[in-house]
């Protein structure tokens, strides 16, 4: 029998998106096929310490999170390239010295983790100094789409159609509330949006029509991110979203669905919480195709998969687009490179459809096609730097001498 590919869920970590992470990572892990894959959840906490063990599947056991209490063991990912294990410390007696065991070897993982450590290229990083394969952008294209300010510049300068921006400091904040505020309205018309650079889940996000509106949004923005993007603001617009799943020259844009929203924008409460029965993203109320031409369908399928090719994503992803009801014109809100669900209700009813669990499958390949491919490059080059700089090294010594 084929050995069973050992399979990591990664989730948790030190983000404002810490809980929804928990939701998306315990559905995946219900859809993963046991005959196929040998799954180890790891959890990261709060305060950044990872854990595995049998009560991580029981949602109970986030509530107040004990990990002691829960039976969990602390683990340590071992970043020897190529080890891949996750390996626990246990203290011996008085004179005993410490002990190590490998609690699991993984051969892939899925990040399922929204916003700073984890959906920002910085977990990324430690996984390709791990040489671990995994299932989601790389580490340039997860930090600049989790940077809102850098996220728009790459887009904008790659040509597509976004709303005008200004960038904005704490520091500028603190030192002239007032100054900068008129500095953004020289530049921007109300109505503005204002957004902490690095958050999600409409965390922080703001409309301002307003002088006092956007002293507010600012207020609130800053107390979030050193830095905040303001963006020129569409009246209530359409607001649509297409999953993007591939690597390389292999993309394919899911249906487009519409997100019903409440407010004036599509804030947390709509997105998780007003349907807690722990489904996550996928129990937001939404119309799948989203009722728009099928003109406008081409054009956002086709931008995410250019803006999935630009941003050199892998796995799954989804593009946040805006519509303006006045003029039609479609702009891009954002990416998100590991969404809510993972996005799996669209790619359900995506052309002949695609079940969660073969939705995994195509990850896991991904994942270890990208592994593949990153090692067939050379990663050494021979040359006689060192011994050239000894021999020269002892011609200096001895002209120091002379
Ligand atoms: N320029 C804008 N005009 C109108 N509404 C906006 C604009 N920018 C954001 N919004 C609203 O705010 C929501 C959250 O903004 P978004 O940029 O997607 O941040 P997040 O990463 O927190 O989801 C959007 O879904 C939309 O409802
Ligand atoms: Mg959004």
């Amino acid at each position: 029998m084929k050995a069973k590919l050992r399979l990591g869920i990664l989730f948790g970590s030190r983000s404002t998106e810490h809980e929804v992470s928990i939701v998306s990572a315990l559905q995946l892990a219900n859809f993963v096929n046991p005959f196929k894959y040998d799954l180890t959840l790891v959890y990261i906490s709060r305060e950044g310490a990872w854990y595995v063990g049998p009560a991580l599947w029981q949602l109970e056991t986030y509530l107040d999170f004990n990990p002691r209490k829960s039976g969990l063991t602390q683990v340590f990912p071992d970043m020897t390239a190529r080890s891949r294990a996750l390996v626990s410390v246990k203290r011996g007696g008085i004179f005993a010295g410490e002990t190590r065991r490998v609690e699991a070897r993984l051969d892939c993982v899925i990040p399922v983790m929204h916003g700073l450590h984890g959906e920002d290229g910085s977990l990324q990083g430690m996984l390709e100094m791990m040489d671990m394969p995994y299932a989601s952008c790389g580490v340039a294209g997860s930090a600049v789409g989790l940077d809102k300010i850098m996220m728009k510049q790459a887009f904008r300068g790659a040509g597509f159609p976004v709303m005008p921006d200004t960038a904005v400091s704490r520091q500028e904040w603190l030192h002239d509330p007032g100054a900068l505020m008129r500095h953004i309205e020289s530049v921007l018309p109300y109505p503005v949006f204002v957004k902490p650079a690095n958050l999600g889940s409409s965390i922080g996000v703001s409309r301002a029509d307003d002088r006092e509106a956007l002293k507010q949004a600012l207020a609130l923005g800053f107390s979030l991110d050193r830095r905040c993007l303001v963006e020129q603001g569409l009246d209530e617009p359409e607001e649509v979203n297409c999953a993007v799943l591939g690597y390389d020259g292999d993309i394919t844009a899911s249906v487009v669905e519409m997100p019903v929203r409440q407010g004036e924008l599509l804030d947390f409460k709509t997105k998780y919480l007003s349907a807690a029965q722990g489904g996550g993203m996928a129990s937001l109320s939404r119309i799948i195709p989203a009722p728009i031409s099928p003109e406008e369908t081409a054009r956002v399928q086709q931008l995410s998969r250019d803006i999935f090719w630009a941003l050199d994503c892998k796995g799954v992803v989804r593009v946040d687009f805006m519509i303006d009801r006045a003029t039609r014109g479609i702009f891009i809100t954002e990416i998100n490179t590991i969404p809510g669900s993972l996005a799996f209700y669209l790619w359900e009813k995506t052309g002949e459809g695609l079940r969660y669990r073969h939705l995994i499958d195509r990850l896991v390949h991904y994942a270890m096609k990208a592994y593949q491919d990153k090692n067939m490059n050379l990663t050494s080059y021979q040359s006689e730097i060192i011994s050239s700089a000894i021999k020269s090294r002892s011609g200096g010594a001895k002209g120091a001498k002379a």
